[in-house]
């Protein structure tokens, strides 16, 4: 009997460890709410240089973000160039909308 629930106890732990290496690197963050700070601080610039809706720059072959890590930095300075003084917990939501959306990161 100890026998059977010690392996299930390590059978959920291994579970738990899976699902903490998911294919979603910002897992806790919320991605519309992302979306609409994108949608109201960001995209008018983006769009400006790059034309259409302005998710050329995601896209575009020489993108500069080449990891979920970059990416948040890139919208951290972003962020501060602009003066928006976000919280963290906002800028990763903008960071799972735009992984996501463009960059699909998967660690
Ligand atoms: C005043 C204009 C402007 C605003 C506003 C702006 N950006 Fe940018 N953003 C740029 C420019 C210019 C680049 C390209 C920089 C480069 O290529 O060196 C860029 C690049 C990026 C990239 C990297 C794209 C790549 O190459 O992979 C991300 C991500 C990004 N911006 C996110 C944001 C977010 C999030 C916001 C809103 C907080 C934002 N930007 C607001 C001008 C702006």
């Amino acid at each position: 009997m100890k026998s059977l629930s010690l392996s299930s106890l390590i059978l959920s732990f291994g579970l738990a460890l899976c699902s903490l290496a998911s294919a979603e690197p910002f897992t806790s963050a919320d991605a519309n709410a992302g979306k609409a700070l994108v949608a109201k601080n960001c995209v008018s610039c983006h769009a400006e240089s790059f034309g259409g809706d302005g998710s050329g720059i995601y896209t575009r072959e020489s993108r500069k973000v080449k990891t979920s890590k970059g990416l948040v930095a890139q919208v951290r300075s972003c962020n501060t160039m602009i003066g928006l003084k976000w919280f963290e917990d906002e800028e990763l939501n903008v960071a799972k909308y735009l992984n996501q959306t463009y960059y699909k990161f998967t660690e």
